[in-house]
């Protein structure tokens, strides 16, 4: 085959690779045979430059600098969006349309996204990708096409021609995974940390050399039209024609009858929104059909057609006033901030983590700044870093501890060097921290024994340990005699102690409070070993053993399991009559030799349920996905675990074929 040939072989079978990996989640070859294609374009390519198209996927990697951006003049100004912060907004705005439109009945709408990047218009001359360009103030952006080139999702060539001038506009974002990969290097590295995602891709975006840009892995979103012949009648036909060009937009968008079920379809997307793999800051609400939409016409600011429902932010500003050490159950002392009170995410946050001193010497922060707090779904909030501009002259850098806060103990620092401890066994607050994680609901659950109590209670030396709260029952009269304590609330605390000595064994084992054993490695750890009897002889290699147990915890529990302290701590527990209730036995072997995956948000079933249904017949049900696993079951907004299942070819179902897989009379949801 001539030079000229085999690149432009080489060059439509990398196109239509890259497609198949990331659009179609379908990929033929392995990334060797992949590497290889493109390392012989790129070979080819450099020994005859002349062969070199526009549209060729080594764009992809980058090209070397350029001095700055020039400017593009948008020939349809890139407008932004009405917003609606409650849903009575959104009533409006339906009634609003339904007078515009003089139409009685319900108006159909789509419901898309709301994509938390910047804004990007892809100018394409008979079909292949000519200007990139950003937003800038609506009526001129700058150019970036050498950048956009490297994104995903931006096809360099359509798949179907468009003859002339055909524009297409989306949002490039950064996917969350990709994002903490990024920070974490550039932390590593003593490099400032990006606040989110946004801020890194539009960072990105602006590189002047685009390998820079490449190495950020951004993504491409679609969703309307610019300049051109219009290739769909509405919305939702826009969105298919782009897919079949070559474009992507999320699965979770939807077409919706009326007013009321965008409503019903917005709290479901709410609901989604921890699980989505990449940041959106709420949804969009457009008019569905372009002859409505046109009718409804436009104002200076944006499209009467179309208005942005804005969920809570899960960002805000305020002033850290001051940083103190807490020590934890484990004896690991956090630098905890005490904020200003600020709402974040719909929460009012006064405190926020800051994980260790060596990630708070990282991140720059310092009592007086104004601070960057950042709170999602039910993750305890946490501070993300500080507006150096605003920080306030004489500030000085936070000292670690060198004695614990609460006993005065001098601090060691952990193997692994991150984290400060206070070594001392009988330290108060680890105590309390121990006795509080034993009683909380997750845990032993035992109702009316949080935090205030158990201070109190330590105070009076009415218990003493983890053990002791089982011998309050004889201290009834000097309880009964506490302030606030009637008769009553002494009567329902004791049942509620003694309820719970049959907790099942996973809620005993995570009330233990080891290090590194959530609730979910406790249920993984008593599936396995089954009663507390044989998890207490457990060694690094039955423990390894384990399905999601990694080396780190294996040995962190093997170590705990040693230390005879903690074996006289569960004879303590056992001999007042604590006595965990065994896992149910398998019920069957349907699914014997496998280890299944759920991931994503499931609708059918519950992933508790799921998972109960497999281990009940023999499975095994993980949370991460190894060589190791036989099956993911992905849900919608499923990201990095369905990745890893297509990299290493592990089968895929979607919770239809998977109900749809099971042997009749199971059932499950
Ligand atoms: S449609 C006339 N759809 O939100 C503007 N915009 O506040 C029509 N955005 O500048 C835009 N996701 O950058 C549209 N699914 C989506 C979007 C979206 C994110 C951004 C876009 C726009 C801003 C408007």
């Amino acid at each position: 085959m001539n030079p000229q040939d085999r690149v432009e072989f080489l060059r439509n079978e990398v196109t239509r690779h890259i497609d198949l990996y990331f659009a179609q989640n379908a990929p033929e070859i392995s990334d060797s045979e992949y590497d290889r294609l493109f390392q012989e374009l790129l070979d080819l390519e450099k020994q005859f430059p002349d062969l070199v198209t526009p549209d060729s996927p080594t764009h992809r990697i980058g090209a070397p600098p350029t001095k700055g951006f020039e400017s593009h003049k948008h020939q349809i100004p890139m407008l932004s969006l009405d917003n609606a912060f409650s849903l009575d907004e959104l009533n409006s705005f339906d009634e609003r349309l339904h007078r515009a439109l003089e139409l009685d009945g319900d108006l159909e709408y789509f419901l898309e996204l709301k994509y938390d990047g910047l804004s990007l218009s892809l100018t394409y001359e008979d079909s292949v990708l000519k200007t990139a360009a950003t937003r800038g103030d609506g009526r001129e952006g700058e150019v970036v096409t050498a950048n956009a080139k490297t994104v995903r999702g931006i096809p360099l060539r359509l798949k179907h021609p468009i003859p002339g001038t055909f524009e297409v506009r989306g949002e490039v974002l950064m996917y969350k995974d990709v994002f903490e990969k990024l920070n974490a290097e550039r932390a590593e590295r003593g490099e400032q940390v990006f606040a989110n995602p946004r801020n890194a891709a539009a960072g990105g975006m602006r590189q002047l050399d685009s390998r820079l840009t490449a190495a950020r892995k951004l993504t491409f979103m679609a969703y309307s039209q610019g300049v051109g012949e219009s290739i769909a009648s509405s919305q939702s036909d826009l969105l298919q024609k782009l897919r079949e060009l070559g474009f992507q937009s999320s699965e979770i968008s939807s077409r919706c009858g009326g007013i009321q079920e965008v409503l019903r379809q917005i709290e479901r997307i709410q609901s989604l929104r921890d699980t989505l793999p990449f940041g959106i800051d709420g949804v969009v609400v457009k008019l569905n059909e372009f002859a409505l939409q046109r009718q409804a016409g436009m104002t200076t600011r944006g499209p009467r057609w179309a208005i942005a429902y804005k969920f809570a932010a899960e960002q805000a500003f305020t002033r850290l006033n001051s940083i103190f050490s807490q020590v934890g159950r484990t004896g690991v002392v956090t630098p905890v901030a005490d904020l200003e009170p600020v709402v974040v995410g719909g929460v009012t946050v006064t405190r926020a983590t800051l994980h260790n001193y060596e990630d708070l010497e990282r991140r720059n922060v310092r009592e007086g700044d104004t601070v960057i707090v950042q709170r999602a779904g039910d993750v305890i909030p946490e501070v993300v870093g500080a507006v150096l501009e605003k920080r306030p002259s004489g500030s000085v850098e936070p000292n670690p501890p060198k004695n614990c806060p609460e006993c005065d103990s001098p601090l060691v620092k952990d193997a692994g060097g991150v984290f400060l401890r206070c070594p001392n066994k009988a330290c108060p607050a680890q105590i309390s921290a121990k006795i509080i994680h034993f009683a909380s609901r997750l845990a032993m659950d035992i109702e009316g024994l949080g935090e205030k109590q158990v201070q109190r209670f330590l105070e009076l030396e009415l218990i003493r340990d983890v053990a002791s709260i089982y011998s309050l029952h004889l201290r009834s009269k000097d309880l009964i005699e506490l302030d606030r304590m009637g008769e009553q609330s002494v009567a329902n605390l004791l049942q509620a102690i003694e309820g719970s000595k049959s907790r099942p064994l996973d809620r005993f084992l995570f009330a233990l409070g080891i290090r590194f054993v959530g609730d979910r490695t406790a249920r993984d750890l008593a599936r396995t070993f089954r009663n507390i009897g044989e998890f207490r002889k457990a060694n690094y290699e039955a423990l390894i053993a384990v399905p999601d147990i990694g080396p780190r915890t294996a040995s962190e529990i093997e170590q705990w399991l040693e230390d005879p302290a903690n074996q006289s701590l569960i004879d303590g527990l056992l001999g007042a009559g604590v006595a965990p209730a065994e896992p149910d036995s398998p019920r069957g072997d349907y699914f014997a030799g496998q280890i299944i995956v759920f991931t994503g948000k499931l609708e059918r079933f519950s992933r508790d349920a799921a998972e109960e249904m497999v281990i009940s017949l023999g499975g095994k049900a993980a949370g991460s996905v190894s060589k190791n696993t036989t099956l993911v079951v992905a849900g919608p907004g499923a990201g990095s675990k369905l990745a890893k299942a297509q990299e290493l070819n592990i089968p895929v179902m979607d919770e239809e074929q998977f109900l749809g897989s099971l042997p009749e009379g199971l059932q499950l949801g």
